[in-house]
């Protein structure tokens, strides 16, 4: 593991990450074009992103993009993605058959929610903001900290965390085999029925298929340029040119690196009452140079997804691009470049279940019940 020089607009900054991880992420960019090439003229997929990509006049442009393109995965065995669906809902997987994965990860709410620490069993609060579940499949590692290497891993945390499902795997299974529902159809869908493994199976094979495709970005990249204005082009071309993207790229628009919150002054001293969960990566690995490191979040919704960071400190999508120009790239970023790359950014969400994904009118007053 090295520290690395990384160079944005004349300025050299020492970044507190291996140098694999950037070849990891090279490997990242080339694996997706390799399988996207691999499996265009396997697709029989009509929707318009798939029908777009077929057309390879677009491929050599839109290789040369830090942001890639959202595709639905074409793999997923649909019965399973619907138990999945069915199990992400059900609160009897909590102890007190309270709580389910969706009482924080409303999917009406874009698969998040707008507290900044959602309560958790009890009302205990949680020590980092709830990220979106959309998209997630498409990060390295899950969780602010990384320290799930998978969506199954993630889950075996949820079941456990005292504020969370607060159980184990056995209490869950002896729960749902009273379930003849349950039992037939996990029966059905693998060979050997009902099992810990399976559970996690499912719920993730559902999370696998919460990706937002077809948004007016990753049109835009298809070559239909009037799917953006000129004011959002020239954002992403801010976003591009301040080096924002050399952390938020790929197809989730980040979600592939660890890195340091405030590379440049003091983000925690700045915004006061340091916590445990501040030391990011660090409470995982104990290394001091993974002191305020996290996974850099996706881009994807950020737009629809307040507040922000994984203290949730910031409200507003503006506040929160000025802290990143402050903290990661050490510099002030005008206000009307500011709005454009907010501009940008609003161009990122897609669709689910061929619905736009939009801001809720309403910022809804959690329970903590499904
Ligand atoms: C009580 C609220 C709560 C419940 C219930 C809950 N989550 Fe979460 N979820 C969170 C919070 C908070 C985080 C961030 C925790 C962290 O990073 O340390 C998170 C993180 C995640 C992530 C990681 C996303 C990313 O980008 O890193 C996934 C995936 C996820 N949850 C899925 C689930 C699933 C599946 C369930 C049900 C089995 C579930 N969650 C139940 C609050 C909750
Ligand atoms: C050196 C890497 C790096 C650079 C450069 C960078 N970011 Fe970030 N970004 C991060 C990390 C790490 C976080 C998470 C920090 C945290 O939660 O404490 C983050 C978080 C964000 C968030 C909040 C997302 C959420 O869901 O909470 C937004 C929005 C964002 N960045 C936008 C930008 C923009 C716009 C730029 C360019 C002006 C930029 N970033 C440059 C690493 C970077």
């Amino acid at each position: 593991m090295k520290s690395y020089n990384l160079m944005y607009n004349g300025k050299s900054s020492v970044i507190m990450y291996s140098r694999s991880k950037q070849i990891y992420t090279g490997y990242f960019i080339l694996a997706f074009f390799i399988s996207a090439c691999l499996f265009i003229p396997l697709s029989s997929n009509a929707d318009t992103t798939q029908a777009a990509i077929n057309n390879e006049s677009v491929l050599p442009g839109l290789r040369l993009e830090p942001i890639q393109l959202l595709l639905k995965p074409t793999d997923l065995n649909p019965l399973i993605v619907s138990l999945g669906e069915k199990l992400f809902h059900d609160p009897v997987l909590g102890r007190d058959n309270d709580m389910a994965c969706v009482s924080c990860h409303n999917l009406t709410t874009n698969g998040a929610n707008h507290l900044a620490h959602t309560p958790g069993r009890n009302g205990f609060k949680l020590d980092v903001n709830t990220p979106t579940v959309f998209n997630s499949s498409l990060n390295h590692h899950q969780f602010w900290d990384g320290r799930a290497a998978s969506l199954e891993e993630q889950i075996n945390f949820v079941v456990h965390n005292d504020r969370e499902f607060a159980t184990n795997w056995p209490t869950i299974i002896k729960k749902f085999k009273s379930n003849p529902a349950y039992t037939d159809a996990f029966n059905r869908l693998y060979s050997d029925g009902l099992t810990a493994d399976n559970i996690r199976n499912a719920i993730a094979t559902f999370e696998r298929s919460l990706i937002t495709v077809n948004s007016r970005f990753d049109r835009y990249l298809l070559g239909e340029t009037s799917a953006i204005n000129k004011q959002e082009q020239n954002g992403y071309g801010l976003f591009k040119k301040y080096g924002c993207a050399t952390c938020h790229q790929g197809s989730n628009a980040g979600g592939n690196l660890f890195m340091k919150i405030g590379l440049f002054g003091d983000y925690i001293s700045e915004r006061g009452n340091p916590t445990v969960a501040d030391l990011g990566r660090y409470n995982i690995t104990g290394k001091k140079r993974d002191r305020y490191v996290f996974r850099v979040p996706g881009l994807r919704l950020a737009a629809l997804t307040p507040p922000y960071f994984h203290d949730g400190s910031i409200e507003t999508l503006e506040e929160a691009v000025k802290v990143m120009a402050k903290h990661q790239l050490g510099r002030h970023i005008a206000d009307q470049d500011i709005n454009d790359i907010v501009a940008f950014l609003q161009t990122l969400p897609g669709e689910y279940k061929n619905q736009a994904l939009v801001r809720p009118q309403q910022v809804l007053k959690e329970s903590g019940k499904p």
